[in-house]
């Protein structure tokens, strides 16, 4: 035992004296440890993201719909084009907003402010933060819903889309076929035994008032991309909503944020994260138990949880309540009880742009959130102390921790190229993500 400490301790003198100028080759060493326990594969590896080309492996295909270059060309325009906004609430609207009005890309694909707003609203400041109700516009005919949008960014993990998890007829959604099309009519989508991205944007595009059908492609240029997107599919059905959608849901797979240090780390470049950011990932992994949440590629989790943050509507800058019952969480799709308060472990790449944290946007910088968890008190007065998912608690790091973790949240996961995924032009030759005239000002487009 004694001979074991004394080979310990000179391996101990031994590793500090000739490492000296590169004491973190044992840190690098015990995240990869901890990375190897914690994947489903052993083996660290497991946390690195595909390249974004590299159709054949992005996970969660739906196998109605495989991955092509031609489908993801068309999905990528026809997502910021404002010229498919032809059915809003006033006909002064037509044509000026999408679905990029709510998912920016300088704001990681969210809206830039504590809501979003497509139909309804007008302008965009710099990046969004200047869109505002159009005041022709009554608070219940603006399109804007009960959370904060999501990230469009890594939705290859995403089987069950939305913060309730209710898209999708995978994933956690095996077991509750009985309720499709129940609780929410939308559902009913769920039986055409799609993926959760195919089955979700076909109902966001009629709840953001877009169209797509073969005449209005036709204006637009569009006909030839749909054509060489979708050659084998009958011509009556080529131009449509469903094939819009798996576009759209192409193109999504691809928007990964796999230029991000921890993802370069993961490839083995050792000088991608600081020491601080190997500290912060350290203690995700470890001390913080993040992981028992987030853990998969994109650091999103397969499970619902009730974390006790505040609702959007009790925020008291929303633009108007909402009521649509987002604010049970899960339960709003399950109407189980056990599900109250539980929303989705969402992913965790690029949030420093976002600037609005939660499904509520209770928080307005990541060091918060950090802390919130830290914590580990519900900050909601409305939910019972029994519905707090077991994991929340106090963690007791202390200030250094606390801003090692929130480096990792900010730099270690933050893909400074995410514009790669922003289309140069859309055919139409509208403004995009917005085209009313005060946002054309904001943005400088004619
Ligand atoms: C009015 C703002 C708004 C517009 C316009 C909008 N979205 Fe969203 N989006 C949201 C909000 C808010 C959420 C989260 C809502 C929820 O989960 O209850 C969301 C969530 C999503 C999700 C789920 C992501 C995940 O991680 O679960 C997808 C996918 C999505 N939107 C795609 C689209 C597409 C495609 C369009 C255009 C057809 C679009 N959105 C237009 C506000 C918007
Ligand atoms: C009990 C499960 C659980 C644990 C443990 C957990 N999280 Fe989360 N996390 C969630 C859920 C659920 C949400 C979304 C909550 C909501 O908005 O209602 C979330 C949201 C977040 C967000 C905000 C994301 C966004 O888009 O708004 C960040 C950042 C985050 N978590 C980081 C962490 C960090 C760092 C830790 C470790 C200190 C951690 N989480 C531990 C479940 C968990």
């Amino acid at each position: 035992m004694k001979y074991l400490a004394f080979i310990i301790l000179v391996n101990f003198v031994f590793i500090y004296s000739c490492t000296d100028d590169n004491p973190v080759a044992d840190r690098d060493q015990e995240l990869k440890t901890l990375l190897n326990q914690y994947s489903n594969t052993g083996d660290a590896k497991w946390y690195i993201m595909p390249e974004s080309d590299d159709y054949e492996n992005l996970p969660n295909q739906d196998v109605k719909n495989p991955i092509t270059q031609a489908k993801a060309v068309l999905g990528e325009m026809l997502f910021f084009e404002t010229g498919i906004g032809v059915s809003p609430k006033k006909t002064m609207s037509m044509e000026t907003y999408s679905c990029s009005s709510c998912h920016v890309p300088e704001k990681t694909f969210t809206a830039g402010r504590f809501q979003g707003i497509a139909d309804g609203a007008l302008g965009f400041g710099s990046h969004g933060e200047g869109r505002a109700i159009n005041p022709w516009y009554d608070g219940t005919e603006v399109d804007a819903q009960g959370a904060r949008p999501l990230p469009m960014v890594n939705l290859a993990y995403v089987r069950n889309p939305l913060w309730n998890g209710s898209f999708g007829s995978f994933g956690l959604n095996v077991g509750t076929e009985s309720l499709w099309g129940v609780a929410d009519t939308l559902t009913k989508i769920n039986k055409e035994n799609r993926e959760g991205l195919e089955a979700v944007i076909p109902r966001a595009l009629v709840v953001h008032r877009q169209v797509i059908n073969k005449e209005l492609m036709d204006k637009l240029g569009y006909t030839n991309l749909f054509n060489k997107a979708f050659p084998t599919v009958p011509v009556n059905e080529r131009y449509t909503m469903r094939t819009a959608s798996d576009a759209i849901a192409a193109y999504f797979r691809t928007i990964l944020t796999n230029e991000a240090p921890f993802q370069k780390w993961l490839k083995g470049d050792n000088n991608a994260m600081t020491d601080d950011q190997k500290e912060g990932a350290l203690l995700f992994f470890g001390k913080a138990k993040c992981v028992n949440c987030h853990n998969s590629p994109s650091l999103n989790g397969q499970r619902f949880a009730a974390i006790g943050v505040k609702n959007l509507d009790q925020m008291n800058y929303l633009v108007y309540k909402t009521n649509d019952g987002r604010s049970n969480g899960r339960a709003s799709f399950t109407l189980n009880d056990n599900d109250l308060y539980k929303f989705k472990v969402p992913q965790l790449y690029n949030l420093k742009d976002v600037g609005f944290y939660f499904h509520g946007s209770s928080k307005t910088s990541l060091k918060d959130v950090v802390k919130y968890f830290n914590n580990g008190l519900p900050e909601n007065p409305l939910i019972p102390a029994s519905k707090i998912d077991p994991f929340f608690g106090p963690l007791n790091l202390s200030d250094l921790e606390v801003d090692q973790l929130t480096d990792f949240l900010e730099n270690g996961l933050y893909d400074a190229n995410l514009l790669r995924y922003k289309p140069g032009f859309i055919l139409s030759g509208n403004c995009f993500p917005n085209n009313d005239n005060q946002s054309k000002l904001d943005m400088g487009c004619n």
